[in-house]
């Protein structure tokens, strides 16, 4: 499946199920927003996040380009680039993250014909700021999936301000024999899908507290799902970076400095 239907197929799902697709914004943020670059699908829609009324209303898909500085020492390993567009879905105060995971696992098996026995969770175990995370641990179970429980993987973002709260990931795993150990014990088990259950909002000063309204934030890296649906052990190896693969050796021999 090449990117291009991967985002049609993405869409469509969301949009089946009363999402409105909105535009991804531009990889440079206003003047005065407190990062250099958009990093995550979220971080346009935090105002909306925080409670005001979306104007196209609570259930939201796009496809918006990123840059993580956070993340740019892992660039060249298999798994990170420097920029890379994000599938996201939203739940802006309407259904909850046991049913934003539901959809995303019957688009990952159904829609994207990942074979289920392939998949493992991470679910939030509990602490001070909120206690274990029992739907999305009632929902993996009841899909047989395994889930691993931990904290501080399992709360987005860890630290900085903003809204904030317990997540649940899917990993695929990527190793030649059947699935073994866990995500946090073992690099085969790649995250693919991250979902957030919105609880509360992070103050300049670090506290928390909790939000009026709660929403669901998802999201998908695409060339990372791009390269594990097409069999490739990188994401540098997807179909998007073909026409490159192709042109740059012949102009830039890559041995050379
Ligand atoms: N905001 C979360 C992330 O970037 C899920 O979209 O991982």
């Amino acid at each position: 499946m090449d990117t291009e239907r991967i985002v049609r197929t993405f869409v469509e799902y969301y949009e089946e199920r009363g999402h409105r697709r909105i535009t991804g914004s531009t990889l440079l943020p206003p003047p005065g927003d407190p990062v250099l670059f958009t990093t995550s699908g979220m971080h346009p829609l935090i105002p909306y996040l925080e409670g005001r009324p979306h104007p196209l209303g609570r259930r939201l898909v796009d496809v918006q380009r990123c840059l993580r500085t956070t993340d740019l020492e892992e660039v060249g390993d298999p798994t990170h680039l420097t920029v890379f567009e994000m599938l996201g879905t939203w739940s802006l105060g309407d259904y909850d993250g046991r049913q934003s995971l539901e959809w995303g696992y019957g688009l990952l098996t159904e829609g994207f014909g990942v074979d289920p026995g392939l998949l493992h969770a991470t679910a939030f175990g509990g602490d001070e700021r909120s206690g274990p995370d029992t739907d999305s641990l009632e929902l993996w179970h009841s899909r047989g999936v395994p889930v691993e429980l931990t904290v501080e993987d399992n709360w987005w973002p860890g630290d900085s301000p903003g809204p904030c709260g317990p997540d649940s990931e899917i990993f695929l795993w990527t190793g030649d024999g059947p699935p073994e150990s866990t995500p946090t014990r073992d690099a085969r088990w790649v995250e693919v899908w991250n979902h957030v259950m919105m609880s509360h909002r992070r103050l300049p000063d670090g506290s928390l507290v909790p939000l009026r309204r709660r929403n669901v934030d998802t999201g998908l890296g695409l060339e990372r799902l791009a390269a594990l649906l097409q069999g490739r052990t990188s994401v540098f190896e997807c179909d998007v970076f073909e026409p490159w693969r192709r042109l740059v050796p012949g102009l830039w021999p890559v041995d050379e400095p």
